[in-house]
């Protein structure tokens, strides 16, 4: 596919140093604004804004000449767009966010030394207490791997991001549409909202045991951060645990997703059912999701920015 890989995003917030702190503390690397793994530095980049927001999501594409076929498609659904500096930068005219698509070479996370573990008839572990026992502390996490987002026109933002590369996975009617731009299942969605904002993103773990730890941990050390999980989706097939950081977005911490590499071989399904949020644990998506504690502020900031 021409585009491959999410490559990171911008989040604007009222308090960059709390954030900046936020992401020290669950395990991430770098300093001022700016954090990812060590295999992917700089994925979050922090500035200040007057309410929480996203400002920026940058995806990868192949080359040059992709480049030239998303302006050729994007002409075609009249969306203004910059390019220059071997990038193509566009605002999303209903959402406000700023896309900016530029060549990056392929690059997949190297795996760490998978865990032992023990299953009937499978001993692996023998004589040895489990990993993540004895590990110091939490594996961090690896890298940003989706963007959740709501908007309040689904039609023309799905035009702008189909027309911008991104492949449809899977959709719920009327709630969500999921996308990818890489190999996951998904990489950003859209479903409805009062106003354009960033529902959550999400941070992929090494396996089950990782988001396990970290997501308890932090809930440990952090009064009503707690929002949905642990569970795993139905569709994408991820484990998930969902948690607030402190600007009041939403992170999930995840790990097994669906991996789609031949799109005739995966089939789109839109017919999922009110079970199709988690296999396991909560039998429905909680409300919070659809009404976060700042939804308030995010709408009165959204309209003062528009007026
Ligand atoms: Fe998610």
């Amino acid at each position: 596919m021409a585009l491959h890989r999410l490559l990171g995003m911008e989040v604007g917030v009222p308090e960059p140093a709390v954030l900046d702190q936020f992401y020290r503390e669950i395990g991430f690397e770098g300093g001022d604004g700016s954090w990812g793994s060590s295999d992917l530095p700089g994925q979050i980049r922090i500035s200040e804004a007057p309410y929480r927001q996203l400002r920026e999501m940058r995806v990868a594409c192949e080359d040059e000449a992709d480049l030239a076929a998303t302006a050729v498609r994007l002409d075609g659904i009249g969306i203004k767009y910059q390019s220059g500096e071997g990038r193509l930068r566009i605002t999303d005219p209903v959402n406000k966010w700023n896309i900016v698509v530029e060549p990056a070479p392929a690059h997949d996370l190297p795996p760490k030394p998978e865990r032992l573990l023990n299953k009937p008839g499978q001993r692996n572990r023998v004589n040895e207490r489990a990993e993540v026992i004895v590990e110091p502390s939490p594996r961090p996490p690896r890298r940003l791997g989706h963007l959740v987002c709501g908007t309040t026109d689904i039609p023309r933002s799905m035009e702008l991001y189909l027309a911008l590369g991104f492949r449809i996975s899977d959709s719920v009617a009327g709630i969500a549409n999921f996308m990818r731009c890489s190999r996951d299942h998904h990489n950003f969605l859209l479903t409805p909202g009062p106003v354009p904002y960033l529902n959550h993103y999400a941070l992929e773990y090494d396996d089950f045991d990782s988001v396990m730890r970290a997501a308890s941990v932090y809930l440990r050390n952090h009064e009503d951060v707690h929002v949905d999980g642990p569970g795993r989706h139905q569709i994408g097939g991820n484990v998930f645990w969902y948690l607030k950081d402190p600007s009041g977005t939403f992170f999930e911490h995840f790990t097994d997703m669906d991996v789609i590499e031949d799109d005739d071989a995966w089939e789109i399904r839109s017919d999922w059912g009110a079970d199709s949020w988690s296999v396991y644990g909560s039998d429905h998506q909680s409300e919070l999701f659809f009404k976060p504690g700042d939804m308030q502020e995010v709408i009165a900031g959204w309209n003062k920015a528009q007026a």
